[in-house]
């Protein structure tokens, strides 16, 4: 074989073996038996998946929502499908003591905390009208519902968090946190979610960097995710124009969950999935010209 043969033939060994590198992230997913795990938001959608993917994983969890039936039924689940253990905290994240009991409860169940998954979402004045309302801020200037959609999306983040660190320092543990590309980029009639997750974004990349800076073996891993079919968006989207083109697009929950899992087992700082959110996250970066056009245009609903 001729010398250029072998030079394409050693280019393309190259390639695939930084390719393989690059992907190879360590996860070991035996890392996670017998791990103790604190999940908020799962009596439905991503975090009821969460909650059953590390039951399969061997895990034990303590799981937190307000409704306590649906709580009692997949802790159910959860210990059948292999969970070590399941316990659940039916509590509004929203106040103060219900995310103090979260954490106690988890202390005195577990003794120790490996991993915090943050991920309720919610509102008290219900999420569907919010989320079907597509009006601009300056026409819907509603301070009550920010101020409450920002405490339970948002404060109820940083005051977890801040309840768990001393026991995840204890054990090298991690923070995984659930956020969107609206923490990256302006979402026209989504306001209220840019202040909330441009908040998460900016106070856990903040808490990542000081925790490295302080020597201290915890991680903090931020899911940036698109659309994903829960039951709530697959609703949501049936009632629009177009919504079915759309839902086609949104990412399976289970990849996605199966994804954050991961992300946290590895210390990822950031998860993004669909892939597509990773180019929607750094849209600000492109000439602005192409900025607004994608944001006002192609982006809005
Ligand atoms: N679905 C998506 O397309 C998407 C995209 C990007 C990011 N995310 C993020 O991913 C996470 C999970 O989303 P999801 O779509 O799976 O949510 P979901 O199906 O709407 O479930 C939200 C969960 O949060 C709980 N919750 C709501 N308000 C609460 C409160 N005040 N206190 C305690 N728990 C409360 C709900 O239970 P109760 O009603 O029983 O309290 C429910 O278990 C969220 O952080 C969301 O922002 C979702």
């Amino acid at each position: 074989m001729s010398r250029v043969v072998w030079g394409s033939l050693g280019v393309l060994l190259g390639a695939v073996g930084l390719g393989v590198y690059w992907r190879y992230d360590g996860y070991d997913p035996e890392s996670i038996r017998g791990a103790t795990v604190v999940i908020t938001g799962c009596s439905s959608g991503m975090g009821e998946e969460m909650a059953y993917q590390y039951a399969r994983l061997g895990a034990k969890i303590l799981i937190t929502a307000r409704r306590e039936n649906r709580l009692k039924e997949v802790v159910a689940k959860a210990m059948s499908l292999g969970a070590q253990e399941a316990h659940y905290v039916a509590g509004d994240m929203g106040k103060a003591e219900d995310c103090e009991r979260t954490i106690q409860t988890a202390k005195e169940k577990f003794g120790r905390l490996d991993y915090l998954v943050i991920n309720h979402a919610g509102s008290s004045f219900g999420m569907s009208d919010w989320a079907e309302d597509f009006r601009f801020w300056e026409e819907n200037p509603d301070m009550d519902f920010l101020v409450d959609f920002v405490n339970i999306n948002m404060i109820s983040y940083v005051r977890l968090a801040s309840l768990a660190l001393p026991l995840l320092k204890e054990s090298s543990g991690h923070i995984v946190v659930m956020s969107s590309y609206a923490g990256k980029i302006p979402t026209m009639a989504y306001s209220a979610a840019n202040v909330v997750q441009f908040g998460v974004d900016g106070f856990f990349s903040c808490l990542r960097a000081e925790l490295q800076k302080a020597d201290r073996n915890v991680s903090v891993t931020l899911a940036i995710l698109g659309m994903v079919a829960t039951k709530a968006t697959e609703s949501m989207l049936k009632k629009l124009p177009g919504g079915e083109d759309m839902l086609a697009m949104a990412a399976p929950v289970d990849k996605v969950v199966q994804a954050v899992i991961r992300g946290g087992a590895t210390r990822t700082r950031e998860v993004y999935y669909p892939s597509y959110s990773w180019f929607l996250s750094n849209i600000r970066r492109l000439p602005t010209f192409l900025e607004d056009y994608l944001i006002q245009h192609a982006l809005a609903m």
